[in-house]
């Protein structure tokens, strides 16, 4: 017998559900008035398995979701799945019966950004997709062949030289490789570090001077990967360390930093001061000790700095807001570089996302974007507005908002400096946005 909705996991219900179809429409009806400014693309990735089940909520097929804004008006919403070789040959493997890694087989879920050119659907364990300014795929990049491992989904574009900065793990060794891509999007350095194991490492930071890499205890598990669910449990053995590396460096060149046992899905952002890193994240203490489902965490995800001494080794650890949160964001021009404003999504109960916290880091204070019941926001991305100061908050925050009474999305877009006020803009889509992952601002400038 079929299972009931209700026995569905959460993450094939109400919104988190996927959508059926691909849809196509141009000319949307606004409330309010887009900025003119803002012309370019809003687009964000997430899971959408195309048989309608995936087994966790980071596992199902991606589909990219898309606004182009030109001039005030909304052109057209679009959004389709990434072709990629994980959708159109069910038969494809990640893992030949030789052992052998192939990176084209990709759920494609995770992220979407723009670099060196090119449009990238990004997810952890493959090579990047590209897709068009349309959101058609053209296929996996590896970079003209460069490329030889997974590549993150969390990258990190360098507002000062252009450069994209990322990092591919596995289960296998090497288990980490630091990649470096030019802003012309050529793959110009890949390293080797030394990591004890298969940790899964989701994200990490660039400053301007250095890599930040998260070695944590969450790690591959076999008996998990042959169970078919996700294959990565917490360990209370590994251990945590934080390691940092001149962004040209190599593994050599690593120093690295103990600290207290955690989790960090997400960073913030990361700056030198002197010859110290500072290190802005959202922490979880623990998570996935007993399985790797949303449910298997304990605590929440907290805003927390770490401050890393290259001089002395000394680690500084400091809570900086108490609240659940993730969706970490800062703005693309100040990425690596000290930040005054961020951005977070902070959580309700479990499987719900309260409002948009904006902080101000250098008064201490936050204001929080509630949105009306029954909607539900997703990460924020925050665009700056053109000729505005780089650590300014003049700009705007966009993302997709659920509405539980139409059963569709919107593009909300807020006015960064009145972040509590009433959108300058909701862009009405002909569908629902499921929850999903990262997304990005491609401005036409
Ligand atoms: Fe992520």
């Amino acid at each position: 017998m079929a299972a009931s909705p209700e026995e569905k996991p959460f993450h094939l219900q109400g919104n988190f559900a996927p959508v059926p179809e691909e849809m196509t429409e141009e000319n949307l009806e606004v409330i309010g008035a887009i900025p003119p400014e803002l012309s370019g693309l809003y687009v964000r990735n997430g899971s959408n398995p195309a048989t309608g089940e995936s087994e966790h909520w980071f596992l199902g097929n991606g589909m990219v979701h898309g606004v182009r804004l030109d001039g005030g008006k909304a052109s057209w919403y679009r959004n389709r799945y990434v072709q990629s070789l994980m959708l159109t040959d069910p038969d494809a493997k990640r893992i030949s019966d030789k052992g052998e890694m192939d990176y084209r087989v990709s759920a494609a879920n995770t992220h979407v950004l723009k670099h060196g050119g090119k449009l990238l659907a990004l997810e952890e364990g493959s090579f990047p997709y590209e897709l068009t300014d349309e959101l058609e795929t053209v296929g996996a990049f590896n970079y003209g062949g460069k490329l030889n491992t997974s590549f993150t989904a969390h990258p990190h574009i360098c507002p000062v030289t252009g450069e994209m900065i990322g990092f591919g793990y596995g289960q296998l060794p090497p288990y980490l490789t630091y990649h470096r891509i030019s802003p012309d999007g050529k793959l110009v350095q890949s390293e080797v570090i030394d990591v004890p194991g298969p940790t899964m490492m989701h994200d990490f930071s660039i400053s301007e001077k250095h890599a930040l890499f998260m070695d944590l205890p969450v790690v591959f598990d076999m008996q998990a990967a042959l169970a078919g669910t996700m294959p990565f449990k917490w360990s209370d053995d590994y251990g945590a360390r934080i390691g940092i590396m001149p962004r040209t460096g190599g593994n050599a060149d690593v120093k690295w930093f103990e600290i207290d046992p955690c989790y960090v899905f997400h960073t913030v952002n990361a700056w030198d001061e002197g010859n110290k890193v500072v290190f802005d994240v959202c922490r979880i203490s623990e998570v996935w000790r007993d399985a790797g489902d949303m449910g298997g965490g304990n605590g929440k995800q907290t805003l927390h700095r770490f401050t890393f001494d290259l001089d002395t080794g000394n680690v500084g650890e400091q809570t900086l807001d108490e609240r659940g949160m993730d969706f970490p964001r800062v703005a693309d021009a100040r990425v690596g570089l000290k930040n005054r404003y961020a951005y977070t999504l902070q959580f309700g109960e479990l499987g719900s996302f309260a409002g948009h916290l904006k902080f101000d880091l250098q008064t201490g204070k936050s204001e929080l974007h509630a949105y009306p019941e029954g909607a539900s926001p997703a990460e924020a991305v925050f665009v700056a507005a053109p000729g505005a100061d780089a650590d300014s908050d003049e700009g705007w925050v966009m993302n997709y908002v659920y509405d539980d009474g139409s059963g569709k999305s919107e593009l909300v877009i807020l006015d960064a400096q009145n972040f509590s006020g009433d959108p300058v803009a909701r862009v009405k889509l002909p569908q629902r946005v499921p929850f999903g992952f990262h997304g990005s601002w491609a401005g036409d400038a």
